[in-house]
């Protein structure tokens, strides 16, 4: 099989509750488009403690109330390797933004922003972590992964031509 065309990697702090949020949410958006085979989904935590993890339980359960099925997923810590295989390395907030940026190889030639960019209001750039808070903020995430997800992927269809 040949490789996906496009390759987006979403990153957040521990990989257990938005960033694999976004990584269903997005995979779900692509999979209702066909486009499985152009466009790799993935997901990477830039901290260790959660590797090997499952998404969080109220991650899982708010996503699964919205059709997302979460369950497979794994955590795994953010690499330099990943700069070699994603086009697209999304950040949930500016504090893992400002890690990656100190990882990124000076020849990465892809696109390393926050995910919510993509939503296109100047003031709304983190997504905001619901890992101490209380379950609405995993409804909170839901929101605005969905949000940005689809924006993201008709950015991705019309840019590469898809
Ligand atoms: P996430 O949330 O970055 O959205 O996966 C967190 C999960 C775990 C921790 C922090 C944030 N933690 O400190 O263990």
């Amino acid at each position: 099989m040949t490789p996906p065309t496009v390759n987006v990697l979403f990153v957040c702090l521990g990989n257990i509750c938005r960033s694999p949020t976004a990584h269903g949410v997005f995979q779900a958006l692509v999979d209702a488009r066909n486009l499985g085979a152009a466009i790799g989904v993935d997901s990477a935590g830039t901290g260790a403690w959660h590797i090997g993890n499952p998404p969080d339980r109220r991650a899982t359960f708010a996503a699964r109330r919205r059709g997302y099925d979460l369950s497979p997923l794994r955590a795994r810590q953010a690499s330099a390797a990943d700069f070699l295989a994603f086009d697209y390395i999304l950040a949930m907030d500016r504090d893992n933004l400002r890690v990656l940026e100190s990882m990124k190889p000076s020849t990465y030639a892809g696109e390393l922003d926050l995910l919510l960019r993509y939503c296109g209001e100047p003031d709304l750039l983190d997504v905001p972590d619901p890992y101490y808070g209380g379950g609405d903020g995993f409804e909170h995430v839901l929101d605005l992964v969905e949000a940005a997800g689809a924006a993201l992927l008709d950015r991705i269809v019309e840019r590469h031509r898809l």
